[in-house]
């Protein structure tokens, strides 16, 4: 039951494939409702804004794969593509982003790949987000199954910049003016400074709040 295979140990359909990245895929959900659940036990404050997740289609699959020069088979895309599975993390604050990567970080079953802080050094591009590659055991009839699972976790306002740019980028094909890419940089920066106003501002009125209530302890 338990020897460990990885995903390329002998999966040959493209069915057994899709089956386990969505199995992992609700691994991982339910993993990260547990700790936005947690928190609001604990905290009275839940960080999470909203959860997507979602299979790649097989289309991006080969498309992904041709770009990178490989031939579209099973094993390709398992070993070239880690965002076959995706899920992305939606937080209020960027302070909620490091405390959820460090709590996924610490759960022992989830195996931590690769992680790639795109907040701390934004892309080329203006892309803010933090991602991490993990694998998450499935546990199948009679062995495990380590399948990978890429999460993204970004503010809402990282999200609505990404969201924005991919479907500009798309009319583009990649190839957008200089002076759109500058002006999409300068929104990422706006980005930038809305999401630390906020965190300055929530954290200003949690310590209002707790001097009114140590006023009203003392009244
Ligand atoms: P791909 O970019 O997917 O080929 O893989 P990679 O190994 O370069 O991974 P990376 O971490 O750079 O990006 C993975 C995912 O992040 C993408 O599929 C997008 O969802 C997102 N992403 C990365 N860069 C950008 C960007 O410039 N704009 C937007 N909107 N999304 C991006
Ligand atoms: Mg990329």
């Amino acid at each position: 039951m338990d020897r460990p295979y990885k995903m390329s140990d002998g999966i040959d359909s493209w069915n057994t494939a899709i089956f386990l990245y969505r199995s992992a895929l609700k691994e991982v959900s339910t993993k990260v409702e547990i700790l936005n659940d947690e928190f609001q036990q604990v905290h009275q404050y839940n960080p999470i804004e909203y959860i997507k997740s979602r299979i790649k289609s097989p289309e991006s699959i080969v498309k992904k794969l041709k770009r990178h020069g490989f031939e579209s088979t099973i094993d390709n895309m398992i070993n070239r593509v880690n965002d076959v599975a995706g899920i992305r993390i939606v937080c209020s604050f960027t302070s909620d982003i490091y405390k959820l990567a460090e709590m996924i970080g610490k759960q022992n079953d989830l195996k931590v790949i690769s992680v790639k802080d795109y907040i701390r050094h934004p892309k080329e591009s203006g892309y803010k987000s933090y991602h991490m590659l993990v694998t998450v055991p499935i546990f199948l009839s009679d062995h495990i199954i380590h399948t990978k699972v890429e999460i993204q976790i970004r503010t809402m306002a990282m999200d609505f910049w990404a969201s924005l740019e991919h479907k500009i980028y798309y009319k583009f094909e990649g190839n957008a003016p200089g002076y759109i890419s500058r002006d999409l940089r300068e929104c990422s920066n706006i980005v930038s400074m809305l999401d630390a106003k906020m965190l300055q501002l929530n954290e200003a009125i949690l310590q209002a709040k707790e001097a009114q209530t140590e006023e009203k302890a003392h009244a």
